[in-house]
């Protein structure tokens, strides 16, 4: 053994500068300091087994009300059955990308189903949502063009105008609008170019706040000012609108150019996919890098989507009842004196605000059974930190009867809400 591989290579690399990683042993040590402090971490939480709406953590059954499985699905018999059944006909892999050998009559099939779902002429599948975004946006942006995007966007919808913006060398100009805000959005389009190339890009459902986009004002100025408009249904296909189908049908109007969804959320299973008119969903797929360049999406995948999209379409009652729940919880939150701002879907916001006080109830709802999600910076706005709290359409009354008492015991204890 050299004297390098006994230090991890410290010494060499150190001897010729800044040694690369060094970053991350600060990180470590930052780390190791915060959770000393707090006393437990709260992050990757290794989930041992799941029933339905409980998850057993560290041989203990925990109520979930963290998860994005709105409609209950990824447990639904013939979701699962049609995974294992795909598996058993397909194998496990496409082993390679949709260009090439990666291409199933599944994939095809289901495409087909989802445009006529969404109501648009065409759809293309990627393997996850977020390659979806970084595959789609990045193709449609060409040289010079203008991005607008709501300041709370996903991740992945920022990470696909980056994308696009290295891959036209630095050309692409962005813009953030205050969220939900069509004034600014018509400020920021107002100070493109009127000839200039324009994509305005928004949640349907915001992820942390759970509140619905403004369509159909954010749409009308789009249209005055010649953009197109692209809207990211992860939260909202199943969520909302009377069927489901998510914020067209919930303003009633089919305004988006284009559509995108997850199928990790209300489909139960994992992928993603963009709908629209046929040239634009064939451009995508012959431009978007993350389709090209990485292997499809698996055959066990591909079915489960199409089995909750079957039963998306025959059971109704399932949003329906999602829609009653997040009515209630918000309703009883609120009554509660909880912070639940602009809330009106089944992601509902605690807001807690200092990230300490954040971890403790996190910890105390852990403790008391319940799983929810501490949020923080940069997650949300540094002063804004929040538990965030989202609901499954096969919860029970009785099991919402839990969190309530829980979350109101656990509130009232730590001073978040009065006695
Ligand atoms: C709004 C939004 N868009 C896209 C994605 C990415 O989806 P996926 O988990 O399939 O990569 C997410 C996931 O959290 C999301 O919340």
């Amino acid at each position: 053994m050299t004297c390098s591989d006994a230090d991890g290579g410290r010494s060499t690399a150190a001897r010729a500068g800044t040694d690369l990683f060094q970053k991350c042993r600060d990180y470590q040590a930052w780390l190791d300091a915060k959770i000393g402090e707090i006393g437990f971490y709260p992050y990757f939480a290794a989930i041992e087994e799941v029933r339905g709406t409980t998850a057993v953590i560290d041989g203990r059954d925990l109520l979930m009300i963290g998860s994005n499985n709105y409609l209950g699905l990824s447990w639904d018999p013939r979701v699962r059955e049609a995974a294992i059944a795909a598996v058993k006909r397909y194998g496990t892999s496409c082993s390679g990308s949709r260009y090439l050998n990666g291409t199933l009559t599944l994939h095809e099939e289901l495409e087909a189903e989802l445009a006529e779902f969404v109501g648009k002429q065409a759809a293309l599948c990627f393997t996850t949502g977020y390659q979806t975004n970084l595959g789609a946006i990045s193709a449609l942006l060409g040289k010079n063009d203008h991005v607008f995007s709501d300041r709370v966007n996903h991740a992945s919808v920022m990470d696909g105008i980056f994308h696009a913006s290295g891959l036209r060398m630095g050309s692409i100009k962005v813009h953030r609008y205050a969220h939900n805000s069509p004034r600014d959005l018509d400020r920021a389009l107002s100070s493109a170019p009127a000839d200039a190339g324009k994509l305005v890009v928004t949640d349907g459902v915001f992820s942390m706040e759970g509140d619905i986009v403004r369509l159909e004002e954010l749409t009308e100025v789009a249209r005055r000012h010649g953009a197109r408009v692209y809207l990211d249904e992860a939260h909202a296909i199943g969520v909302i609108g009377d069927t489901g189908r998510g914020t067209e049908e919930h303003v009633g109007q089919p305004l988006a150019d284009l559509v995108m969804c997850t199928f990790s959320k209300s489909f139960g299973s994992i992928g993603g996919f963009v709908a629209g008119d046929r040239e634009v969903v064939n451009f995508v797929k012959h431009h978007g890098r993350s389709l090209i360049f990485s292997a499809s999406m698996p055959p066990a995948n591909l079915a489960a989507a199409r089995a909750a999209l079957n039963i998306m379409r025959e059971e109704p009652e399932r949003p329906r009842r999602l829609q009653q729940i997040a009515a209630r919880m918000i309703r009883e939150y609120k009554a509660l004196g909880f912070n639940v701002d602009v809330a009106e879907t089944p992601i509902v916001p605690l807001i807690i605000g200092d990230d300490h006080l954040t971890f403790r109830f996190w910890h105390a709802l852990f403790e008391a059974g319940i799983y929810a999600n501490p949020v923080i910076s940069p997650g949300v706005p540094p002063d804004k930190a929040l538990i965030r709290t989202s609901y499954m359409a096969i919860h029970t009354d009785d099991e919402l009867d839990r969190v309530l008492e829980i979350i109101a015991a656990v509130g009232r204890r730590l001073g978040i809400i009065g006695p």
